[in-house]
């Protein structure tokens, strides 16, 4: 197993209920380390440019508008194979179908307020965290 780095966002139905530190508790329990983190709030341009992956899904403008419609919280998690621990600690997408303890079982309130975002591949997590982050505002 590798040390990896994964991008989290704690997305605003959960910033808006307060669950910050819930969802972080869940993260660190699981042996994640928040390495970096900080409370913004995303422009639609910003938001549009990070989920430009899904633009022609019938969801985008949603999604968007969504994550602009509260602060959010992006962060760094480090951990062995944390790319794609963070994801199983997450849940699935869909709340209805997430696991016991995940994130999403617990806080999600639809597919859509999903309460949080992962990186999806070690590929894409080092594309999201250049998004947010700059190398000297990690620290482990
Ligand atoms: P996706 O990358 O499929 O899921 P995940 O966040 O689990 O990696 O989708 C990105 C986000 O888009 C998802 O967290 C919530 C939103 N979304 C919807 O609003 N409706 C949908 O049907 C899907 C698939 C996603």
């Amino acid at each position: 197993m590798a040390l990896e780095r994964t991008l989290s966002i704690i997305k605003p139905d959960a910033t808006r209920r307060n669950l910050t530190g819930k969802v972080n508790t869940v993260f660190e329990e699981a042996g994640l380390r928040i390495v970096a983190q900080k409370r913004i709030q995303l422009t639609e341009k910003q938001a549009g440019a990070f989920y430009e992956v899904h633009k022609e899904r019938p969801f985008f403008g949603e999604l968007v508008s969504f994550m602009c419609s509260a602060p959010v919280v992006v962060q760094v998690l480090e951990g062995e194979n944390a790319v794609a621990h963070h994801r199983e600690v997450m849940g699935a997408t869909n709340p209805a179908e997430a696991a016991e303890g995940t994130v999403r079982k617990l806080y999600a309130q639809s597919i859509g307020e999903n309460s949080v975002h992962g990186s999806d591949s070690l590929e894409n997590a080092k594309r999201e965290i250049s998004f947010f982050f700059a190398e000297t505002e990690i620290l482990p």
